[in-house]
């Protein structure tokens, strides 16, 4: 847009005030009382919803849950009770947990039939396309909770999701390794489950190490929600259609696919793959720098943390622990992600643009160091996320200011003109 075809006007408008963070102006009717819309790519500047679920201080890296701070909830609670509190609002007590989490733990199993599904996928097909289908084909399923305005069915179908996403990743992974199917097992938690299903194979007993579930299920935690970000809105604007649950995570799942979102640390170890060895990282920074090259340094910046990222703090001691425990400080990544760590406090380019790692840094690192291949990565990302894309999706479907989501445009193109027939078209 150029200056000439832009001016400055000004007008009234409400502000309201949240509980906290920065207030918003009320331009609702803007389009009635000035004829305008607000131009914003990215929704950077637009809040689109009301929501108690989330809280983020960007400047000073606070995440908060329904109030709790990330780093208590990383340390003191696991995923289910993430979940509980995401989805309900409040920590369970001891007899809620229980009940929820035996709740839980049954609704793991799928219908036998979707194992059909798996066949009908090549066996070196990603897990996300398996995913995004399995999920969405869910909806064909379970029928009993496809009613969306019937409260006790929503919830219903959000139980299923949390529970039954880790089942469909699990045997994406077991498809593409020609592994039979691990059936969940009732009798374990969350992340030892799903370790178990990733892990377990006839013939060869397996059991979860407890330190190396718990860093799983931190790295659950830990991506359980993040407020209104590319795959919530995705899924808040798909569900705003009345579209079903299944549906709706199956969009976020989609949307999370992407590098610039979930698939940022696969990339990340990609990235490391492709510098291989520390003596590689000059020659790789001074193409990240070069803007022309658009490559850019995976597993730094965030859109929304600008000074560091509170995740990324407790998955980078989470990884320490990974490590020790399991003896490999060898790892050839790990000087290299040291190093670059090390880069990002200190180099000019990164700490001018306010550049520090992100969670995505850390969690490729220890799933890596947990055996789980690359390219599940974002499928374990969406395991965590459903917890929050289900709770945002509860919440909007139950809030009375939900509208089908419709932005508007700042059109560009041709003035109206009339068709030439294709003769004396040049
Ligand atoms: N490497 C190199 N330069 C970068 C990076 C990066 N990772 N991120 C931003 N920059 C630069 C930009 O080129 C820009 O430079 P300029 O001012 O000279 O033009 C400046 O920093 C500001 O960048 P923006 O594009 O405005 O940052 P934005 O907020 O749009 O991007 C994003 C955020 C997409 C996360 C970006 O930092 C990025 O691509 N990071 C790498 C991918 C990644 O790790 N994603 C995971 C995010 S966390 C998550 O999804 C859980």
């Amino acid at each position: 847009m150029t200056d000439e075809a832009s001016e400055s006007l000004s007008f009234t408008f409400p502000v309201i005030h949240g509980t906290m963070g920065p207030s918003v102006l009320d331009h609702r009717r803007l389009p009635q009382e000035a004829g305008l819309f607000t131009f914003d790519p990215g929704f950077g500047s637009t809040a689109a919803c009301e929501s108690k679920i989330t809280f983020i201080d960007g400047e000073k890296g606070i995440l908060l849950h329904r109030g709790y701070p990330i780093e208590q909830l990383a340390l003191q609670t696991d995923y289910t009770e993430t979940s509980y509190l995401l989805l309900y609002g409040e920590l369970p007590n001891k007899e809620q947990y229980e009940v929820f989490s035996a709740d839980m733990a049954t609704q793991r199993l799928l219908h036998e039939q979707i194992r059909n599904f798996f066949n009908g996928f090549r066996r070196d097909a990603h897990p996300m396309p398996i995913l995004c289908g399995t999920v969405a084909a869910l909806s064909a399923f379970y029928s009993d909770g496809l009613n969306i305005n019937d409260p006790t069915q929503r919830d219903r179908s959000a139980r299923r999701l949390i529970a039954k996403v880790p089942t469909i990743a699990a045997w994406a992974y077991k498809y593409s390794r020609g592994e039979p199917f691990v059936y969940p097992d009732e009798s374990l938690s969350f992340s030892e489950n799903f370790l178990n299903m990733l892990f377990s194979r006839p013939g060869r007993h397996y059991k979860a190490d407890p330190i190396l579930a718990r860093a799983l299920d931190r790295i659950f935690i830990l991506h359980a929600d993040h407020e209104q970000n590319a795959s919530t809105t995705a899924v808040r604007l798909v569900g705003s259609t009345g579209a079903n649950p299944f549906a709706c995570i199956s969009a976020g799942i989609a949307a999370l696919w992407g590098p610039a979102h979930g698939g940022a640390n696969e990339a990340v170890l990609n990235m490391f793959d492709h510098i291989g060895s520390k003596e590689g990282i000059p020659a790789f920074l001074a193409k990240v720098k070069d803007k022309q090259s658009g490559i850019r340094l995976m597993g730094f910046g965030h859109r929304v943390y600008r000074n560091f990222d509170p995740r990324a703090k407790l998955m980078r001691s989470t990884y320490y622990e990974v490590i020790e425990t399991l003896n490999i400080k060898r790892d050839p990544f790990f000087d290299l992600a040291m190093e670059l760590e090390k880069i990002a406090t200190e180099d000019e380019y990164f700490v001018h643009r306010k550049l520090y790692p992100n969670v995505d840094f850390y969690s490729g690192l220890i799933l890596k160091a947990l055996g789980i291949p690359t390219s599940m990565f974002t499928a374990l990302f969406a395991v965590a996320r459903t917890a929050g894309w289900v709770s945002q999706w509860l919440e909007m479907m139950a809030d009375p200011m939900t509208r089908i989501a419709r932005p508007r445009q700042l059109y560009m193109g041709e003035k109206p003109r009339d068709v030439i027939p294709m003769a004396k078209r040049v």
